[in-house]
């Protein structure tokens, strides 16, 4: 077995807000019954469904591996005839009971990479009882304009201990990067949506314009791309800001340092990679249009 692979659920399991919100809508949305926890991995969400009172949890988890070692899991807590794990691709699987709650969190930095809403569809199309509720039920993408402190932004920044870099600037070709803000950056404008899914209901983002106003006045740095996954009614989650043990990178696209003016518009064209899953290969093309 390669051992490293698990290491991938470290930063989940660290990841305290993450799990505790979960807990929380798992709290509210189970009343006995079947759970399905959809790509289960160690199990960290069916555990909870348990705890929150599940009758029977099926945990479909698509890598062998990961579904050995959940079966372990398992068997350490004495969960023979509460729990069953089922390996495979939760598209393709059909249980052998409808559920009541399917849980799953697949988010990506962006949102859709993981392509949770998708595989949701697919999974509850088959699984998901009438009346049957889906944590999370919906998962946005936004993008917003930023001004961040210096944090480590050195090639983008405009000011070098009083000299310019300028000249590095226009030779690199900007690319977006993952970032875990240290502070949270300022938002010059009130974020836009770039993507709404709804399990069942999601498609591939495609290339696409949005338009974002400056409302506040500022040094325009970059376009942050961040999600917010609705788990339930008033449980969410959302990468932006940062926050401590936060497992999710915020997508950020560096711009040239602009200032900017209330009224300004930001015009943006996102053109998404062809495999949605690298999510530092997503393109914006922005045009800045002052105000009158
Ligand atoms: C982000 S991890 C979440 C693990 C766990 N639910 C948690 O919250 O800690 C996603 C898991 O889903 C699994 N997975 C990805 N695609 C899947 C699919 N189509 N069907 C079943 N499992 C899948 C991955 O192997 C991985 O273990």
């Amino acid at each position: 077995m390669d051992q490293r692979r698990l290491l991938m659920h470290q930063a989940m399991l660290a990841d305290r807000p993450r799990v505790i919100a979960y807990d929380r809508a798992l709290e509210g949305a189970v009343r006995g019954g079947v759970v399905a926890d959809v790509g289960a991995g160690t199990l960290a969400l069916s555990l909870l469904a348990l705890r929150h009172g599940a009758e029977h949890v099926y945990a479909i988890e698509a890598d062998p591996q990961t579904a050995a070692v959940a079966a372990a899991v398992a068997e350490r807590n004495d969960l023979k005839g509460r729990l069953t794990i089922v390996q495979g691709d939760a598209r393709e699987v059909r249980l052998p009971r409808q559920a009541d709650v399917v849980v799953s969190e697949m988010m990506g930095n962006l949102g859709p990479e993981e392509q949770m809403m998708e595989i949701l569809g697919a999974f509850t199309r088959r699984n998901l009882a009438r009346g049957g509720r889906v944590v999370p039920k919906r998962l946005l993408t936004h993008l917003v304009p930023i001004e961040f402190d210096r944090e480590g932004w050195g090639l983008w920044s405009d000011d070098y201990f009083g000299f310019r870099l300028d000249a590095v600037q226009e030779s690199a070709a900007p690319e977006a990067q993952l970032c875990f803000f240290q502070r949270p950056p300022r938002m010059l404008g009130a974020p836009v949506t770039l993507a709404d899914h709804r399990p069942g209901g999601a498609r591939p983002v495609r290339r696409t314009r949005r338009s974002m106003t400056i409302d506040r006045p500022g040094r325009l740095h970059a376009v942050a791309g961040y999600f917010t996954a609705a788990l339930t009614d008033g449980i969410s989650l959302t990468n932006m800001p940062s926050y401590s043990g936060c497992n999710w990178a915020v997508w950020v696209w560096p711009l040239r340092h602009t200032s900017v003016s209330v009224g300004d518009e930001l015009r943006v064209e996102v053109r998404p990679p062809d495999d949605v899953r690298q999510v530092t290969d997503w393109r914006l093309d922005c045009a800045l249009r002052k105000g009158k």
